[in-house]
């Protein structure tokens, strides 16, 4: 494997593995012209926040460097942006900030790019991608050719669409369009109770987007380690959803357990507050372990593997299963 294509500095755990080609995608023709020639297995590279490199990659990784935002129109319900994707998520918040536009502020400081932001349809503070999405372009990795998905294609879901599922590997996002609003006119959100308390503490009593954005800053600043400092990927596992009755049977013995009922009758369990009180929070192995502010995010404290981390996962999924039987499934993608 090529030690000048090292992965180190493109994923926010800091791991070092090598790939067999990295090729950086500046445009549509130049992605196309590579795929005539490529034989290798594809994988694709947004701001690398979502993965646990575990080895040497043996593939050609696409490190998405497409740029470029714009307001394609305004009208009576509201206004549609353009942005390619490989933009970076924050400063494409930032941006609609600056423009006057509402509807991504809770979405403030979620680390990687535009295109991965439909993939696992980020969601933070309430508010989900999908609740703003329009439609994107893709292209179809095998024939070059660019295909429009719809909202509804998208199959979206918690922290889930199509695109993790039957299309995964099969298409590369190159653009996605949003429906944001006016931000003057926009109705703020802040049913959250954490952002509630922070604007109150600031005695901000008609909160702009912008205020409302700064308050979800502050509340993951504190909450979530820099990757700059602290090598992760956020939450390293997703929240697990259980039918009522199991959730009864384990609400008999745990009675403290926090959860969210969901629409459908299922409910939500955080993640973390499971692997909290199975004794991991703040635990450190080797160089690896679980944060001490957020247990759901694991950390490379400096030198780990992503086999250590992966084993770390692994003892942590065991010991909820074991004291809960709950089943908690990785949100990272594993390499
Ligand atoms: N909790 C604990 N212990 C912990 C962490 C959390 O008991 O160590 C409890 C909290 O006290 C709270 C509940 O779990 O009652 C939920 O915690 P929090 O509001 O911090 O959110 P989360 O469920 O842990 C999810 C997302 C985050 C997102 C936040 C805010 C997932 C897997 N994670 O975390 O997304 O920022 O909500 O909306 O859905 C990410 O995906 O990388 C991510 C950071």
């Amino acid at each position: 494997m090529d030690k000048n294509n090292s992965l180190k500095r493109y994923n926010t755990f800091g791991l070092d593995a090598n790939a067999r080609d990295i090729f950086r995608v500046r445009s549509i023709s130049g992605l196309r012209k590579k795929l005539k020639d490529n034989d290798l297995v594809i994988y694709i590279l947004g701001g690398g926040s979502n993965i646990l490199l575990t080895g040497d990659v043996d593939s050609l990784v696409l490190k998405n460097e497409l740029r470029g935002k714009s307001i394609v129109s305004r009208d009576a319900e509201g206004v549609k942006v353009a942005v390619r994707s490989g933009e970076n998520w924050h400063q494409f918040v930032l941006w609609s900030l600056e423009n006057g536009l509402a509807g991504l502020e809770n979405l403030s400081l979620i680390p990687g790019t535009l295109g991965a932001a439909p993939i696992q349809n980020i969601g933070a503070y309430g508010v989900e991608l999908k609740d703003i999405f329009e439609g994107l372009e893709a292209m179809n990795l095998e024939t070059g050719k660019i295909h429009f998905f719809e909202k509804e294609e998208c199959q979206f879901g918690y922290r889930d669409s199509i695109f993790k599922r039957e299309l995964k590997g099969k298409y590369f996002i190159t653009k996605i369009f949003l429906r944001l609003q006016d931000a003057e006119k926009a109705k703020v959100s802040v049913e959250y109770g954490a952002i509630r308390q922070i604007l109150e503490g600031k005695n901000i009593t008609q909160p702009t987007v912008k205020d409302v954005s700064n308050a979800v800053i502050e509340i993951r600043q504190s909450k979530l380690p820099d990757p700059k400092v602290l090598g992760n990927s956020g939450s390293f596992f997703k929240n697990p959803v259980v039918s009522k009755s199991h959730f009864l049977s384990v609400q008999q013995n745990f009675p403290d357990i926090v959860f969210y009922d969901l629409p459908d009758g299922t409910v939500k369990v955080p993640a973390g507050w499971l692997i909290e009180h199975a004794g991991w929070k703040g635990k450190r192995i080797g160089n690896t372990g679980s944060h001490a502010r957020q247990a759901l995010v694991l950390v490379n404290y400096g030198g780990a593997t992503g086999a250590e981390i992966k084993a770390l996962s692994d003892e942590i999924i065991a010991s909820v299963k074991g004291k809960y039987d709950i089943a908690l499934e990785r949100e990272v993608n594993i390499w």
